[in-house]
């Protein structure tokens, strides 16, 4: 079959694999830190072993004179970084080696440069670092109110309405800290050829990536170029720059070599973000016939001392159920650790753990099945800001997921499901999350060899950018995938999205299909009258699945593209795209726009052994068109192994003495593995949402992580009886169980 008879419009909706499978299955996927120089020298930065205190004096003296080391870095001589101003995005905003004071376990001191790794490594445990004004530092994750708190949303009157409600839940859930552990290390390989820099970083913003580096760098942005062609995940660790890029572009530039730095797993742990820990109390107050009548949540969220990354956990309360009266609350507790960040679904993947707990909750007091009460306080329209939704079919994510699990099979009473030997627990949890679009531009070439080039300034986290580009253009232009080119990755480009808040999809549609409609009109402008087309108008021409051809014929009469560009010799023609951001846009701000979900688990609980595994998920998700179901449902599969870590693996354990995060390595820190995968069925509604892009593709990122934890911990209840609010579920909570 010729790639010209090839039917390609069907792109948009196709399980089409990875463009960069290969590349990336081949190992010839190039990561940031395979990125190698003549020359290059390996930078190891050293951490502080306290949380609190000062720097007294930092003695280099042996690890200066240890094989293959060219320089120590302290705050002696690093030499100027500048703050960030409002340059762009960035969680830990104080600049690296700024001043003696130690605010957080493993915060940088000094840096190492040397020839090979390992002497660097040899190297910067070799410096010595003494301390003064040692605090014990407060690691405490229990949580109180330290700052004032603030109203996020309210409507009604909440207390009153609680008072008299004639069912009540009023409970406290807790979140632990949660480590970011993309398989791909973050790394910097800095660049500094005397005037500019090249760095090879893992962002998942190359965009924001450079305006901040050259703001603390002090150099122009059009003297960083920032280059990400691939990214083992990141999950929100990766969205805004950490120090240790700061340092190695710093020794870069001073030494004149190129530099890699590469942070370990242990330093992944303290030195570039994390989930914050969270304490939320939520209080339902419902009639018996399951209306709700008020909803307050007050969380907590725990903080560094020296910035404030905020974990909204009412992200989603406003709109997720009817209810005239709500309040949501938050307050922040600063502790001595270090900065926290956004990781997939921030805020209301913590939040969906509380309030979804409670909603289960609340169905156990009022007898009603938690499916039927979700059903019964489903809202008309986004009751927080007054505005309809774009597209919301929750009720039919419930009823679909429910009859898709078997749900109507379910006997509420505790454990008293079994099969082959085992208690088996019944869960359920909705989910919500944003939708919107961020600011993309695009330019597309029609080129003289037939071949297309797509690029934007973005990059692909690994949910498969390369993939939905590669989709769009085929769409667009009706030309076969193969012959399409993605460039990302690399700040010279156009400005391009950041890789987070699912918006990447949805944020280049518009801009594909205006570059694509842009270069297409030039092809016709530079077709008209020439050739074939003798006399004949661009207005008169057409061009239907890469061929030129007169409106009044059919695209077989036409000619290919090539052969327009080729007689006019030109190399390719450009169509240039933009996509405007959803958040300053007055036509946007007339719908809720979100992404929906609705998850059932089945827990298996071995009372014998005490073994609990979550042994199937059945997941019902709302997210618009999807544009690649293979693609859209290992988003969704990935999503709920992160899922089933939350609820019953992962928490990050500081220890009070020296506030170091001590299960700070793979072994310790558990993540769940393919042994722990349960049997996933995931169903994309697939109704398009128009408001936010012609295509009507919402995000898949992270809607697939949120509500996946409550689910699980609502199943856990089924079989044991066991309420557990404070993840992740641990056996010893459920040794309480008295179902035998
Ligand atoms: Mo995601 S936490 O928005 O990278």
């Amino acid at each position: 079959m010729s790639p010209d008879a090839t039917s390609t419009r069907p792109a948009i909706g196709a399980s089409i694999p990875r463009v960069d499978g290969p590349l990336k299955v081949s190992g010839r996927a190039t990561y940031s830190s395979d990125h190698h120089f003549p020359g290059l020298l390996y930078a190891v930065p050293v951490g502080a072993t306290i949380a609190r205190g000062e720097i007294a004096a930092i003695d280099d003296s042996a690890a200066a004179a240890m094989p293959g080391v060219r320089k120590v870095y302290t705050r002696a001589n690093i030499g100027t970084f500048y703050k960030p101003g409002k340059s762009g995005m960035i969680d830990e905003s104080r600049p690296p080696f700024e001043d003696d004071t130690v605010h957080y376990y493993g915060q940088y001191v000094a840096l190492v440069v040397a020839d090979t790794f390992e002497q660097a490594t040899a190297a910067a445990r070799a410096v010595k670092v003494d301390y003064r004004n040692v605090a014990p530092p407060d690691v405490r994750l229990a949580l109180s109110p330290e700052e004032n708190q603030t109203t996020d949303s309210e409507r009604g009157h909440v207390d009153a309405a609680l008072a008299s409600a004639p069912v009540t839940v009023d409970q406290t859930y807790t979140t632990p800290p949660e480590t970011h552990n993309p398989i791909e290390l973050h790394a910097s390989v800095a660049v500094w050829d005397g005037k500019a820099f090249t760095l090879y970083e893992t962002t998942q913003s190359i965009m924001n990536h450079r305006a901040v580096m050259a703001q603390m760098l002090g150099v122009p942005k059009e003297n960083v170029r920032i280059v990400t062609e691939f990214l083992g995940s990141g999950f929100g660790g990766k969205l805004w720059p950490w120090p240790h890029a700061l340092l190695a572009a710093a020794a870069a530039r001073d030494l004149g070599k190129p530099v890699k730095l590469v942070v370990t797993r242990q330093m992944m742990f303290h030195n570039v973000g994390h989930r914050t820990n969270t304490q939320q109390r939520v209080r339902l107050g419902a009639n018996h016939d399951g209306k709700l009548v008020a909803l307050r949540q007050d969380f907590i969220y725990r903080t560094s001392r020296i910035d404030d990354s905020k974990e909204d956990c009412g992200e989603v309360t406003g709109f997720l159920y009817s209810t005239p009266n709500l309040k949501v609350t938050s307050a922040r507790a600063r502790r001595d650790i270090a900065p926290n960040t956004a990781m997939r679904g921030p805020g209301a993947v913590p939040g969906l753990f509380a309030i979804e707990s409670a909603m289960d909750e609340l169905a156990l007091a009022l007898k009603i099945d938690p499916v039927e009460l979700r059903l019964r306080n489903e809202p008309a329209i986004d009751e927080s800001l007054g505005i309809p939704f774009s597209s919301r079919h929750m009720k039919e994510c419930l009823t679909r997921g429910a009859e898709h699990f078997g749900w109507s099979r379910r006997n509420p009473a505790t454990g008293s499901m079994r099969q082959d030997g085992v208690v088996l627990g019944w869960g359920m949890a909705a989910c919500a999350w944003m939708a919107q679009r961020l600011d993309a531009e695009v330019s597309l070439l029609l080129n003289a060899d037939g071949s297309v080039r797509v690029a934007s300034g973005t990059q692909d986290i690994g949910t498969g950018t390369y993939t939905m580009l590669a989709q769009m253009v085929a769409y667009d232009l009706g030309v076969p995938i193969e012959r399409i080119q993605v460039v990302i990755g690399d700040s010279a480009l156009p400005p391009g999205p950041l890789s987070g808040g699912s918006m990447v999809t949805g944020s280049l549609v518009p801009a594909v299909a205006q570059a694509a409609a842009d270069a297409v009109q030039q092809l016709l402008d530079t077709a008209a009258g020439h050739g074939p087309f003798v006399g004949a108008k661009a207005e008169q021409l057409a061009f239907t699945e890469g061929r030129v051809h007169l409106r009044s014929g059919t695209p077989a009469d036409g000619v290919p593209f090539a052969d327009i560009l080729k007689q006019a010799r030109l190399a390719h023609v450009e169509g240039k795209g933009k996509s405007r951001n959803t958040f300053g846009d007055k036509e946007a701000k007339k719908f809720s726009m979100h992404s929906y979900g609705a998850h059932f688990v089945e827990v298996t609980w071995d009372p014998a052994i005490a073994r609990l595994r979550v042994s199937r998920v059945v997941t019902a998700i709302d997210a618009g068109r999807i544009l690649n179901p293979l693609t859209g449902r290992n988003q969704i599969e990935g999503a709920i192994a992160m899922g089933v870590g939350m609820a019953l693996f992962e928490d990050t354990r500081y220890e009070p003495l020296h506030g170091k995060a001590i299960n700070s390595n793979l072994a310790d820190y558990i993540m769940t593995t393919h042994a722990d995968m349960p049997d996933v069925d995931v169903l994309f509604l697939d109704y398009p949402d128009t408001k936010l892009n012609a295509l009507g593709a919402r995000g898949i990122g992270e809607i697939g992580l949120a509500g996946v934890a409550p689910a699980i911990a609502n199943a856990v209840h089924h079989a044991t009886g066991v309420r557990v609010r404070e993840l992740p579920v641990k056996i010893e909570d459920l040794l309480a169980s008295h179902v035998v």
